[in-house]
């Protein structure tokens, strides 16, 4: 089939690039004429591993466009993959979408089967673009659940597909499209092999309306996860437990799996924050409070703060202090700076007159220009970013970061006592400890604090002015079990 994509960020370049090695003839349009003369010259203007091997396999199948008339009248298929960003009160800047729907509207063809949004957008946007055209082609909303980082296994190897449709010519065409990932039947890249197993990919058709909120739930579930293990760290830190044991322990019951259970600095990136923002504020228009989504980003944002006061507590007043900040990226993988967890941690410390020296080992170049209000002092090797420093805190755990050779990082630092704060529990920390660095992370204690306080915060009975104060009914005292019994 003939398809033009309407926007080349994440989304757009993954799906044109994965439609086009499917065999259909792919036009991507960008109207930011810049951008669309670096991908005809080979350059990407993202970091996404694969994404360049991947394109030179699919190569005269996909052209980069920066007109509608280039696009648009010879196409059977239209997808709109323009950002939908945050507004300031959370809900989703529909300028960019409801442009290119218009556009799209103006130069359609009469071979036009199609438009498929891809957009992450509201709850009734998808009609709202049906009924801007009179019912031809089709509207289809097909959620894009694609992770940065792994965007092209993820295009070619979804969970699922879902489609929100509300006529048959729609959902076929969308079959058509995905056939061969659907069944399967593509020859897999060299260096994406098709995961053990996988035979069909199941579709899933929908109301607009449910396909609609179908993305926006995903996200907020799932941001919501990470938040509900990070409020536990905060308790196993306190009471001795160990919260990455804890995790395991859960997501070994089917029922909740064992993925998006890693506590730490909690979400960034550029979907988690705005989907349960865009999703509070569809809430609000409909009288209606999601206090575990609402609850799912002061947990998460909270976190950013914790690493700071970490730090407090192990080094006292922070003036004057250096941190080294292993990783800048919202997550390994990408060079994606949008609500990255360490930008915050960053700006919390330099605002406390703290001297941030950071690595990451490719997002730095982003980071300057797009953070030019942050003093930050970049490096070119984390050892180079320890040196002096009193503390090291890991932010984004990429892997050459696993791997340290935490002697050498010790032999860069001068002070006594240094720490590393594994804001991902990702650390080897006995290589950590075995070095001679102090191991600081969410929702573990310490080895040493371990060893003498595993009963640490253990009610040995009820408290009862604290029960008391609590305007709650009273607690029913539970029989103490003799030690050892069962
Ligand atoms: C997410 C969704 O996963 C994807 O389906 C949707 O299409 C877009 O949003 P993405 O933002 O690329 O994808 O990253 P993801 O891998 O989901 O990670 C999001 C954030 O959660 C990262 O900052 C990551 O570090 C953090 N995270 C993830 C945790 O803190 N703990 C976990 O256990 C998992």
């Amino acid at each position: 089939m003939r398809v033009a994509v309407v926007g080349c960020g994440y989304v757009g370049l993954a799906t044109g690039a994965t439609l086009a090695y499917l065999g259909h003839s792919v036009t991507c349009l960008d109207t930011d004429e810049v951008k669309v003369a670096g991908f005809k010259g080979g350059r990407l203007p993202l970091y996404q591993p694969g994404l360049a091997e991947f394109l030179t396999l699919v190569g005269h199948r996909l052209r980069f466009v920066s007109d509608y008339r280039e696009a648009i009248p010879e196409a059977e298929v239209i997808v709109i993959a323009v950002g939908t960003p945050a507004l300031p009160g959370g809900a989703a800047d529909l300028r960019q979408f409801r442009g290119a729907v218009g556009a799209v509207r103006q130069h359609l063809g009469l071979e036009a089967r199609a438009i498929v949004v891809k957009s992450t957008v509201p709850i009734g946007a998808t009609r709202e673009v049906a009924l801007s055209g009179g019912g031809s082609p089709s509207v289809v909303f097909c959620p894009e659940f694609l992770r940065e980082g792994s965007a092209i296994s993820d295009s070619l190897y979804p969970d699922r597909i879902v489609v929100g449709t509300e006529d048959e010519r729609g959902l076929e065409t969308v079959k058509d499209l995905y056939r061969p990932i659907l069944e399967q039947t593509f020859e897999p890249p060299a260096f994406l092999p098709r995961p053990d197993g996988l035979k069909s990919v199941p579709l899933l058709a929908v109301s607009w309306a449910s396909a609609e909120l179908s993305k926006y739930a995903a996200n907020a579930f799932l941001a919501t996860k990470i938040s509900f293990i990070n409020e536990m760290a905060t308790l196993a830190e306190k009471t001795g437990a160990d919260v990455t044991d804890v995790a395991r322990a859960m997501g070994l019951d089917r029922r909740i799996g064992d993925r998006f259970l890693e506590a730490g600095l909690g979400w960034g990136g550029s979907c988690f924050g705005k989907d349960t923002a865009e999703l509070l504020a569809t809430a609000r228009a409909n009288d209606v409070s999601l206090p575990i989504v609402q609850a799912a980003r002061e947990v998460n944002y909270s976190q950013r703060s914790r690493v700071v006061g970490l730090l407090r507590a192990e080094l006292g007043p922070l003036g004057g202090r250096a941190v080294a900040l292993l990783g800048l990226a919202f997550k390994p993988g990408t060079d994606d700076l949008r609500d990255a967890p360490a930008m915050d941690v960053a700006a919390e410390l330099l605002a406390e007159g703290v001297r941030v020296r950071a690595h990451d080992p490719v997002a730095i170049a982003r980071a300057r220009t797009e953070r030019p209000d942050l003093d930050i002092e970049y490096c070119d090797s984390p050892e180079e970013a320890a040196r002096g420093a009193d503390a090291v805190v890991l932010a984004t755990e990429w892997p050459e970061y696993l791997g340290l050779d935490w002697s050498r990082v010790k032999a860069a630092w001068p002070g006594v006592g240094p720490i590393v704060v594994d804001g991902r529990n990702a650390l080897d920390r006995e290589a950590v400890e075995g070095a001679g660095l102090r191991y600081r992370a969410f929702g573990r204690v310490s080895a040493a604090r371990a060893a003498v306080v595993p009963e640490a915060g253990v009610p040995s009975a009820i408290d009862e002015a604290a029960v008391a104060a609590a305007d709650k009914p009273p607690l029913r005292r539970a029989p103490r079990r003799p030690k050892g019994g069962r």
